[in-house]
This record gives C-alpha cells, sequence and structure tokens, in this order.
C-alpha cells in the first residue's frame, strides 16, 4: 500500500528514486511524485498516474540533485489525483508516507485553526503541516515531534529547504528499510527498491527515526541512540528484472521450479537423517504444543489451507487454519500449547501482523514463514522460516505460494518425525519424493502453449466455477483467485463435494467449469462431480494424471500433469491454473502485473 523511497549521495538522484519507485509500483500505482532539493530550493513534481507518467511529467525538467524523496501511490484518504499525488509539502518542508493516519480530521482541524490551509484530501498533508508546525531548525526533532502525535500506521520519509543534505525517516506499523551503500543511503518500503544500490540493509523497527546525511546516519528510538544491525540480502537485482518475460507474474511462474528447490535446499540432511528447520530450542518447546493454528491471508491463507491435510495427517494434532482478519476479531482460543503460524509473502500484511501480535499475547508458541528478510512479521515471531522465492513483484502470488507450500509441507514431516510419528526412513523416503517437485512443475510448466490457446477459447466467459477435493480444494480456490484478479472474471473455488449443495443451480451451457482431479484417493468422488456437470450442459476443463484416459469422452477439455504422489500434487496441479489466468488476462490486453484496485502487500487494515 503505497511504496516509499528516499535517496542522498554521489548519484542523480532523481534518476535513483525514479527507478526505485519503478521496483516499488507493485505496491499502488494510481499517482506518483517526487521532491528535490535543487539549488537551495524545494521542487516538486507529481502527477495522477503511473510512474511512467511520472517519467513523462519529468521531461524538460533539467534538475541535479543528490537527495530526492519520491512515492507511488495506492489510495486510501482523497480519489487519485494531481493533487493528492505526494510528496505533500507545507512551508519547505516535503513529505512522503505509506500507511494511514486515523487522527487526521483532528489534526487538520487544529492546523487549519493556527493558520495553516491545505490542498488536498488526504491523510498525509496533515503529516507535512505538523512537522512544519513543530519545525525550530533541525527537522529531525521537528519530525520526532510530529510522529508522538499521530495516531495509526506510518513510514515517512521528509526533507527539508533548510537542510538540503538531510533526509529523515520515521517508521511506526509500515514497513522501511535503509539501505547502506557506499556513501549513498537510501531508505525504501521494501528491499527490492535498494538492491541495484546495495545489499547491506537495516530493517528499521516500529518508532525508529532515521536522521540520514551523506556523511552517514543515526537511529533513534523514544529520544535514544539505537544499534541496528545491518543485513546482508542474498537477493541478487536480476531477480527484481522481467529478464525477456512480459510481465513480472509469467517470469515468477516460470521461476517456480529454482525456487522451489532454493526453498527446500539444506532443510533436510539425507546423509545425517536430520532436519534444519528451526533452532534446537524451538524444537524443544514445538514439542509441547497440541493445536496449531494457521493464519494468513489471500493465496497465503490457501497454502495454510493446503498444510492442514499435511500437518494433520504426519504431527496428528488438529490444525484450525484462518483468515487474519476473521481471526482477529473472533474470541480464538489459544494458549500456550498451542503453536501459531503466520504465513506471509510481504511479512508486513496489517491482518496477519495484528493477528501474530494477539496469539504472542495469549501466550501461544508463534511462528512466521516469509519471504522478505527482516519483514516485521519475521521479526515479530519467536521462530521464523523463509521461503527463498527471491522477491515476487507481480501482484497476483505465484512462486511464493509453492514455496510457502514447501515450507509447510517440510514442516508437517518435521513435526511428524518430532513427535514420533515418522520413523527416520519414512522421513527420508518422503523426502525423496519431495525432491522429485521442481522437476515435475517443470514438466507441468510445458502445458504452457495449451493453456494459451484455452485462454483464447474462453477469455470473453462471464463465470468460471473451479472445483476439487481433498489437497485439490485449496488449488481450486487458488485457481479461482488468479482468475479474478488479473483478469476480472468471477470466478469461484468450490469444494466439489459441496457443489450440489448451491452452486449447481449455475451451471448452464455457458458456465465453464474448471476441474482439478488428480488420479487419488477422491478421484472416484471428483469423476462423479465432473458427470453432474455435464449432466446440465456445462464446460468441463479437467486437469488430471498422465495416462489417465478415462475423462476424453466426459469432458470438453483434459490437460495430462506428470503423476505425483497424491499429497504432493499441489505443487504441480497449480501450476496450469496460474498459466491460464496469466493467459486469460494477458490476451484482455491487462495489465498483468498491475491489476486494478490491488496491491502487492496490504499494510493497511
Ligand atoms: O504478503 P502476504 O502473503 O501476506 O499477502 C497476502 C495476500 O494479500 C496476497 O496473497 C494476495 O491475495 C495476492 N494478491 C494473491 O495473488
Amino acid at each position: 500500500m503505497c511504496g516509499i523511497v528516499g535517496y542522498i549521495g554521489k548519484r542523480d538522484a532523481v534518476e535513483v528514486v525514479l527507478d526505485s519507485l519503478k521496483r516499488l509500483e507493485y505496491r499502488g500505482y494510481d499517482s506518483a511524485g517526487i521532491a528535490v532539493i535543487a539549488d537551495g530550493k524545494l521542487k516538486v513534481i507529481k502527477t495522477k498516474g503511473k510512474i511512467r507518467d511520472l517519467e513523462n511529467a519529468l521531461k524538460g525538467f533539467d534538475v541535479k540533485a543528490n537527495v530526492a524523496i519520491g512515492h507511488t501511490r495506492w489510495a486510501t484518504h482523497g480519489k487519485p489525483t494531481d493533487v493528492n499525488a505526494h510528496p505533500h509539502v507545507c512551508g519547505g518542508i516535503a513529505v512522503v508516507h505509506n500507511g494511514i493516519i486515523e487522527n487526521y480530521v483532528e489534526l487538520k482541524n487544529e492546523l487549519v485553526s493556527k493558520g495553516y490551509s491545505f490542498e488536498s484530501q488526504t491523510d498525509t498533508e496533515v503529516i507535512a503541516c505538523l512537522i512544519r508546525d513543530c519545525y525550530k531548525g533541525s527537522l529531525f526533532d521537528a519530525v520526532q515531534e510530529a510522529s508522538r502525535r499521530l495516531v495509526g500506521s506510518f513510514a515517512i520519509a521528509a526533507i527539508c529547504e533548510n537542510e538540503p543534505d538531510t533526509i529523515v525517516g520515521y517508521k511506526k506499523e509500515s514497513p522501511l528499510v535503509l539501505g547502506v551503500g557506499d556513501g549513498e543511503y537510501i531508505l525504501a518500503s521494501d528491499i527490492p527498491a535498494i538492491l541495484p544500490y546495495t545489499n547491506r540493509i537495516i530493517p528499521l523497527e516500529d518508532g525508529d527515526c532515521v536522521f540520514i546525511t551523506s556523511e552517514g546516519f543515526d537511529v533513534f528510538n523514544n529520544g535514544e541512540k539505537a544499534k541496528r544491525d545491518i543485513l546482508t540480502v542474498s537477493w541478487s537485482p536480476v531477480l527484481a528484472e522481467k529478464t525477456g518475460y512480459k510481465h513480472f507474474m509469467q517470469k515468477e511462474i516460470f521461476e517456480q521450479p529454482r525456487a522451489i528447490a532454493d526453498t527446500i535446499q539444506g532443510i533436510y540432511s539425507f546423509e545425517e537423517n536430520r532436519f534444519y528447520l528451526v533452532s534446537s530450542g524451538f524444537e524443544e518447546k514445538l514439542k509441547e504444543i497440541n493445536r496449531i493454528v494457521a493464519v494468513a491471508c489471500g493465496t497465503s491463507y490457501h497454502a495454510c489451507l493446503v498444510a492442514k491435510y499435511w500437518l494433520e495427517k504426519y504431527a496428528e494434532i488438529p490444525v484450525e487454519v484462518d483468515i487474519a482478519s476473521e481471526f482477529r476479531y473472533r474470541d480464538a482460543v489459544i494458549d500456550e500449547k498451542t503453536l501459531a503460524v503466520f504465513v506471509s509473502q510481504s511479512g508486513e500484511t496489517a491482518d496477519t501482523l495484528a493477528a501474530l501480535k494477539l496469539s504472542k499475547e495469549k501466550g501461544a508458541l508463534t511462528l512466521a514463514v516469509c519471504n522478505v528478510m527482516g519483514s516485521s512479521i519475521a521479526r515479530e515471531a519467536h521462530e521464523v522460516i523463509y521461503t527463498h522465492a527471491g522477491p515476487e513483484i507481480g501482484v497476483a502470488s505465484t512462486k511464493a505460494f509453492t514455496t510457502q507450500m514447501a515450507v509447510l509441507y517440510s514442516l508437517s514431516l518435521y513435526m511428524g518425525s518430532i513427535r514420533g510419528n515418522l520413523e527416520e526412513k519414512d522421513v527420508a523416503s518422503r523426502f525423496a519424493e519431495f525432491i522429485k517437485i521442481p522437476r515435475l512443475t517443470e514438466e507441468a510448466l510445458e502445458l504452457d502453449e495449451e493453456l494459451l490457446s484455452l485462454a483464447m477459447k474462453y477469455l470473453d466467459k462471464k463465470d468460471f466455477l473451479y472445483l476439487g477435493r481433498y489437497v485439490s480444494y485449496p488449488i481450486a480456490l487458488e485457481g479461482a483467485l488468479k482468475l479474478k484478479e488479473i483478469s476480472y472474471i468471477h470466478a469461484e473455488g468450490y469444494p466439489a463435494g459441496e457443489m450440489k449443495h448451491g452452486p449447481i443451480a449455475l451451471i448452464d451451457k455457458e458456465m465453464p467449469v474448471v476441474v482439478v482431479a488428480p488420479v487419488d484417493r477422491v478421484y472416484e468422488k471428483v469423476k462423479g462431480n465432473i458427470e453432474e456437470v455435464k449432466a446440465r450442459d456445462g464446460i468441463v476443463i479437467a486437469f488430471t494424471t498422465s495416462g489417465n484416459k478415462e475423462l476424453e469422452g466426459k469432458c470438453d477439455h483434459v490437460f495430462y500433469l506428470p503423476e505425483v504422489g497424491e499429497e504432493l500434487s499441489p505443487f504441480v496441479y497449480v501450476i496450469p491454473l496460474q498459466l491460464f489466468a496469466y493467459h486469460v488476462a494477458e490476451r484482455k490486453g491487462l495489465d498483468v502485473d498491475q491489476p486494478r484496485n490491488l496491491a502487492k502487500a496490504v499494510t493497511v487494515e
């Protein structure tokens, strides 16, 4: 939800900030802007639209500066317009902001009574004016003082005409990372914006106020100087490039064999017959738990739904799966014998973070599964396991999903082993199957051309139904989510067995029904559901196991996927559903990587 950047250093600051904003555009893309201090004067260029519109607006704006801040917006307060775009300025101070100021109306009234006037409908303009009101010669002091009065979530970067060699940043409940380069510093909402300049980063903590000049930086928290460790991230900047693909989503779909392999590498040693997944102290605590709750949003929630089948099978512990925004407002029964698992690609999703904090308060043992190193959820949990997907830029989550499942499957085997349910030889044989997954997903990707043809045939349909049972049920949900979020076609995922309790009424000759039908323990049941759809003239698109020819006569389209152990089929069967959604959206000429109304990291409630 909005991306912010600040740069100070030897390079052309406008160029760096623009480049970094492009890498943050997945966070919001309805307007953008940049502020610099050049020749002692504050200059601001901002516009409704995407970064490319900002680039156009910057043409003929010949400014050389070494200090700049920038913003790409996902509107919360006030429509996407030129005036509402950030940076917002008040009396020589410019501010970019990610988050929501809950008490902005009250502050605005107070500032108006003091003579301040406002141009925009945003909450951010209040921050700029409040900092101006607190300013007595030090931007750093003014930002700290103003921040104490702000209620809500906010990551900000501010510059001031009177202090041309300074950027001040503040973080509270919205992400902010400082990149520490060689004589240059870059402040940003997320790591990919920083990667081309440095891989040395400091994820700032809540309450941190960072004071940056070209000479160095200091972090303060609550008025006290704070020591923050510099982390070295292993992501290569190339991972945040399209490298010849038309869209990031397409590239990320094709990266999955590599991403899954990277994620499972090193988790389990065949030679020693042991896991390297969590610390030994955490392992001891895990032995005490008698219940698991898994909490997440969107695609990450679907990964948790798949994991429930695995965890219950191997750990033999009851598992509850919840959507974070529901979990946090119900009276969940959680105690110190509960393991609460929080799954999040970004590690910044506001509802998931709040659910994590709540579970900690109730005494649960907490575990995060995150992709972004040093993110808020990763830091807040008692223990974190990272997925090694690399930066995921496309708003539609793909490689994050399969790598989350890879971690959760490993966790299930591990729990089975420490609880004595799985013997060493069982773990070894299951891992031997598991490590075939990268190759099997590669084979699934070979369906790409056929799925393009399928997409062209059905892209004008208005509704789709996705069906699956057992571990394929969450895959049906995920397939439907992919289609709706990038192609704007209404799609519903359903457990196939539930169809006759309602959705069957929707089926007619216009309705394509995508059926995830590997030959597994529920295959015969799913075959029955296919018959039910066909009996009502629905169009059936089935995905089944290679060699299973019996669906040919029953379905309109059958696609074959490599044979895979039944519990591991989600890794393979989600691939064609991602590809199908991608091709439908791409052929419809839609903005695949930045679908309307969405943002990659939902850092507001
Ligand atoms: O960063 P997170 O995994 O916490 O994000 C959760 C959801 O916002 C995310 O999975 C969303 O549903 C994706 N757009 C789905 O493709």
